[in-house]
């Protein structure tokens, strides 16, 4: 005999897969957003965008690289395995920054997107190095009319791929921020051993999806994707996070993820030792680096002051959370970095 009950828990659980517009429906309801799925190479992926309506247009119809005046898209970028809703508390607060501050003025709109199999993202099945993700990336974004003015705020994982877009394509850059970014050093044994374990972590979770257990348990780590009660975020976005969690291909997508990323801190490592003499893997892009004091690794501070000067016009703040950032109770500071960012643009 089939529950109605269960038939109701499934409905739910697809409509929140399908709408992002649910998840996000307590974010800022009175600002304009749009979730976009543009295609590239017979995939979707996810790209939610909000309108900043203190924005002022002064740009005169011409088409030049002036970065000053050109209007900037400030564009998140997760860690793993985090995506569009680990965003939701600087979402929120984005709009009270925006109308009382001047550089506020200047961004047209801030996006959040899902890399693929992540939110609302379509599954790619295969793991995707740096450089082929931030290709890819960009050929989303030019197909919904972004290609210039972009801020790019990296976190974590997220920053590798700020790093290789700013190090390979600067010209649609009007900024960098790293968010207690990993780096080139994290490529050592420790970080091996530890992504041996979440691959191994995650294929068992993945397993014993299938029993449908999982559901019930509200215990999982955060690193693992989960957002549990405790965390402080919008419940909606939590919600709608974790079932994506246990109903798509999340899972096997974090181990694809896991499995590239010592490639992509490999291949940002070669980019550094080709560098000519004198150069710096970013040059002149406006960067700043915030740093979380909580961070535990070892030589953290060395190797983020190490980050900053990638470009010689950077600025390197702290701040008092965990690696978790985005989540914590000093979110706000990212938001100040984003602000920094655009006054190292102007000067
Ligand atoms: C800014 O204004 C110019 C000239 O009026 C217009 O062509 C352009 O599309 C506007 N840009 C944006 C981002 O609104
Ligand atoms: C090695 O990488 C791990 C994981 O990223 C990091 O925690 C640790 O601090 C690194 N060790 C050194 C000596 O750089
Ligand atoms: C960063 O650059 C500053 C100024 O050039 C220098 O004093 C410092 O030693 C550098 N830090 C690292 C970790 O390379
Ligand atoms: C940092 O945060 C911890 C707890 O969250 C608090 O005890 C400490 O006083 C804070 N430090 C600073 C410098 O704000």
């Amino acid at each position: 005999m089939v529950s109605h009950k269960n038939i109701l828990l499934e409905s739910f659980v697809f409509l929140f897969m399908m709408y992002p517009d649910l998840a996000f429906s307590h974010i800022t309801p009175n600002i304009q957003q749009t979730s976009y799925f543009p295609l590239y190479n017979n995939k979707h992926l996810h790209i939610r965008c909000f309108n900043n309506p203190s924005y002022i247009n002064n740009t005169n119809n011409n088409n030049d690289n002036d970065d000053t005046s050109s209007p900037k898209t400030v564009l998140f970028e997760a860690g793993t395995p985090f995506y569009s809703t680990i965003w939701g508390n600087v979402l929120n607060y984005m709009p009270n920054y925006l109308s009382n501050n001047e550089n506020g003025k200047l961004i047209k709109q801030y996006c959040v997107y899902d890399r693929y199999g992540y939110g609302w993202s379509d599954f790619k099945g295969e793991s995707v190095r740096s450089d082929e993700m931030v290709n890819d990336l960009q050929q989303y974004l030019g197909s919904i009319g972004i290609d210039d003015g972009i801020i790019y705020v990296g976190w974590s994982y997220g920053g590798v791929l700020a790093q290789e877009l700013a190090a390979t394509n600067p010209g649609i850059l009007d900024g960098v921020v790293l968010v207690d970014s990993m780096d080139v050093l994290d490529l050592n044994d420790t970080l091996i051993q530890n992504i041996v374990q979440g691959v191994y972590s995650f294929k068992i979770l993945d397993m014993i999806k299938v029993t449908g257990l999982t559901k019930f348990y509200d215990g999982y780590p955060l690193p693992s994707g989960y957002l549990s009660e405790s965390i402080n975020l919008d419940g909606q976005l939590k919600i709608s996070n974790n079932m994506v969690y246990f109903g798509s291909d999340f899972l096997q997508s974090t181990v694809f993820e896991l499995q590239v990323i010592m490639d992509s801190l490999g291949l940002l490592k070669s980019r550094i030792d080709s560098l000519a003499k004198g150069k710096t893997l970013l040059g002149d892009i406006p960067l700043v680096v915030l740093t979380a004091l909580e961070n535990q690794d070892e030589d953290w501070m060395y190797r983020q002051t190490l980050l900053s000067n990638y470009s010689s016009n950077s600025l390197h703040l702290t701040t008092n959370s965990s690696h978790f950032v985005p989540i914590g109770p000093t979110f706000y500071d990212i938001i100040k970095s984003i602000d920094n960012c655009i006054s190292l643009g102007l000067k």
